[in-house]
């Protein structure tokens, strides 16, 4: 493949970006005095090109954890290509074929749940699983039972309710005011118990949950309508629920009939070696929300999917006129997103790729291992499938957080080398502090090898 690009060619590109384009989640002051923004040409498989030729291994899948199946696939391409100059788009009111087809191929793979709603973002699916919290307190339990507990360290998108249901303060600060009835609930990170007054140093999952039903009781279970979590807690630092969590969540849930909404935006379609990340923990959910990975990134597409218990529940009083999920997401009524979700799933499924997600990310996790052994400033290594991180100390014993510019050297030290990890970044104050690895589902072990031989390198030369 062709990814040479000469500064020639390209400068073009960069001034303009640099002139008018608005980027996600950085500082523009350096693109100003001297750095120019980075362009991401092409991509291939697992790697990708910038616009000086530069070849990455892309160990973030994108950046944000989203192209699953990987770069340049043509068959995701042809398919949409082929779909939108049949039928492009009409309003969610009416059904499309890819639509269709999409939400039955989901649902076998969802036991127990039976209903696919479409929109565009991850934000916008837990925006509208909030709305049905709330409309369902409204028509059965006179608007009471509509507060929605989220926890610590959580982050569920964007928008202002998404933040007011977010975990992360620094993400968070200067959002507010936050939209009212979000109440949170303590983090599950064992790693950090020692900073939970009470944590026991057995059964930690279990307590983990108990403080769930702790803030329950203390808001009162008439009031809570809704609970919503992360399966694996993704940019809040890589969080995998410890052993017991989740059986007792299902449990209090059931206790004070309240809905369990799991965030799959991350977890979604493969990223933890099961379909979805609560299917590691054969929890079952009222509500799933997924995004990123359904289509890779090929096309926008997210799914609210819910049980038909649910689904009823905007149905059954149809002489009710307001008593149906008065909601739209325009751009839900795209058929290029279901068009790509269908080829995107097949992928998975003939190449295999949940298995390989499974052995990849346990060879991630046995390099991080071993760098550990190598390497005092990892604290912890943690991981599912292939969403893995390495939480980094000042010391190992108080674990104090090594600082936030330390991390983000061995990030750019990465960089440097040809491979682009992540770390969490604006999230917690202070705890900014975890590596994070999320290569594509197809990785090789040679390309888990060279990702963790990059991180060797990088720690070498930022802690020596
Ligand atoms: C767990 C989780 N939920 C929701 C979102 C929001 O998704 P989107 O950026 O598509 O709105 C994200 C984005 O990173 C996420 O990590």
């Amino acid at each position: 493949m062709d990814g040479t690009f000469s500064d020639n060619d390209i400068s073009r590109v960069v001034e303009a970006d640099r002139k008018n384009v608005w980027h996600h989640l950085i500082q523009h002051a350096p693109f100003f005095t001297g750095a120019d923004p980075k362009i991401i040409v092409e991509g291939k498989g697992l790697r990708i090109w910038d616009q000086h030729g530069k070849e990455h291994i892309d160990a973030v899948s994108g950046g944000v954890w989203t192209v699953n199946v990987g770069y340049g696939r043509e068959r995701i391409g042809d398919a949409v290509r082929n779909q939108i100059v049949k039928m492009n788009f009409f309003g969610g009111t009416m059904g499309s074929i890819p639509g269709a087809i999409f939400a039955e191929r989901l649902i076998e793979k969802m036991p127990g749940l039976s209903r696919v709603y479409y929109m565009n973002s991850g934000s916008e699916a837990n925006e509208k699983a909030f709305k049905m919290i709330r409309q369902i307190a409204h028509k059965r339990y006179g608007g009471k039972k509509h507060k929605i507990l989220y926890r610590d360290r959580d982050y569920h998108g964007t928008t202002i309710a998404c933040l007011s249901a977010g975990g992360q303060d620094e993400r968070n600060a200067q959002y507010g005011p936050y939209t009212p009835g979000f109440v949170r609930v303590p983090h599950c990170l064992e790693y950090r118990k020692h900073e939970q007054e009470g944590a026991p140093s057995e059964n930690y999952g279990e307590w983990a949950a108990d403080q769930i039903e702790k803030v329950i009781l203390q808001e009162g279970p008439d009031t809570v309508g809704g609970l919503c979590l992360e399966p694996v807690t993704a940019g809040g630092g890589v969080i995998p629920a410890p052993e017991g969590y989740w059986q007792r969540v299902q449990e209090i849930c059931n206790k004070y009939d309240i809905l369990l909404h799991i965030d799959e935006v991350v977890c979604g379609v493969g990223r933890t070696g099961t379909w979805f990340g609560y299917q590691q923990y054969g929890v079952q959910p009222d509500i799933v929300t997924m995004a990123k990975g359904v289509a890779s990134g090929y096309a926008a597409i997210a799914c609210l999917v819910t049980t038909e218990e649910v689904f009823d529940m905007f149905k059954d009083d149809a002489g009710d006129h307001l008593n149906y999920f008065r909601d739209i997401s325009t751009f839900g009524g795209c058929t290029a997103g279901p068009a790509a979700a269908i080829e995107n799933m097949a992928i998975i499924e003939e190449e295999d790729l949940l298995d390989n997600t499974t052995a990849m990310g346990a060879r991630m996790i046995e390099n991080l291992n071993a760098l550990a052994d190598k390497h005092a400033v990892i604290g912890d290594v943690r991981g599912k499938g292939l969403f893995c991180g390495a939480e980094l100390v000042a010391d190992r014993t108080s674990k104090e957080p090594m600082a936030e510019a330390k991390v983000q050297a061995v990030v750019k030290d990465c960089m440097a080398q040809g491979v682009v990890i992540g770390a969490t970044n604006r999230s917690v104050p202070g705890k900014n502090n975890t590596l994070c690895f999320s290569p594509a589902l197809i990785s090789t072990p040679d390309d888990i090898d060279a990702i963790t031989e990059a991180v060797d390198q990088a720690l070498t030369r930022v802690f020596s």
